[in-house]
């Protein structure tokens, strides 16, 4: 990389970005645990259990995408992620254990963080692109596409019996 692309005003962003997005990922994996122990279905536990297995490998991804780049890997606190996994714990408070309308509450708030990858694992592989990093933009697209996965095998786990029991009670 150039030193006039290393000193731009965007690459500095994209790295703070990524410092954002390594917390976000820190924390989401010590939360997930929790999510999987709160959860009514085995199905949904399972699923959760999965998710913090993957979190972690996104969580050494983005420490390949630092070293790709020639920085080292550090995380800023990042406060959306704060908050959605905020809203999770008092989902968890505010929903009875052992029944299906808790599990359709841990979808909402899993749905929510996911998407949160989602726009940001989006956005900062195309930025990647437009820099040329290009290890970086296929670390990056990497997650992106286990994150998408998520998504929709949360979507069909809530469409399968979740909501529908939580219907009924
Ligand atoms: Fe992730
Ligand atoms: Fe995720």
């Amino acid at each position: 990389m150039d030193q006039k692309m290393k000193n731009s005003e965007f690459h500095k962003f994209f790295i703070d970005e990524l410092k954002d997005l390594y917390w976000a990922e820190k924390a989401l994996v010590k939360e997930l645990p929790k999510m999987q122990k709160a959860a009514t279905s085995k199905e949904l536990a399972k699923g959760f259990e999965k998710h913090t297995a993957e979190t972690e490998e996104h969580i050494a991804t983005l420490e390949k995408v630092f070293e790709s780049i020639g920085e080292k890997a550090s995380a800023v606190k990042c406060e959306a992620m704060a908050g959605i996994l905020e809203e999770g714990k008092s989902i968890i408070e505010d929903t009875k254990s052992d029944t299906l309308t808790r599990d359709a509450g841990l979808i909402l708030a899993a749905q929510k963080a996911e998407h949160y990858e989602i726009a940001t694992y989006g956005t900062l592989r195309t930025f990647a692109k437009h820099m040329g990093h290009t290890e970086a933009e296929k670390l990056l697209s990497q997650t992106l596409e286990n994150e998408k996965a998520t998504d929709v095998t949360l979507t069909k786990l809530a469409e399968s019996f979740i909501n529908e029991g939580a219907a009924e009670e």
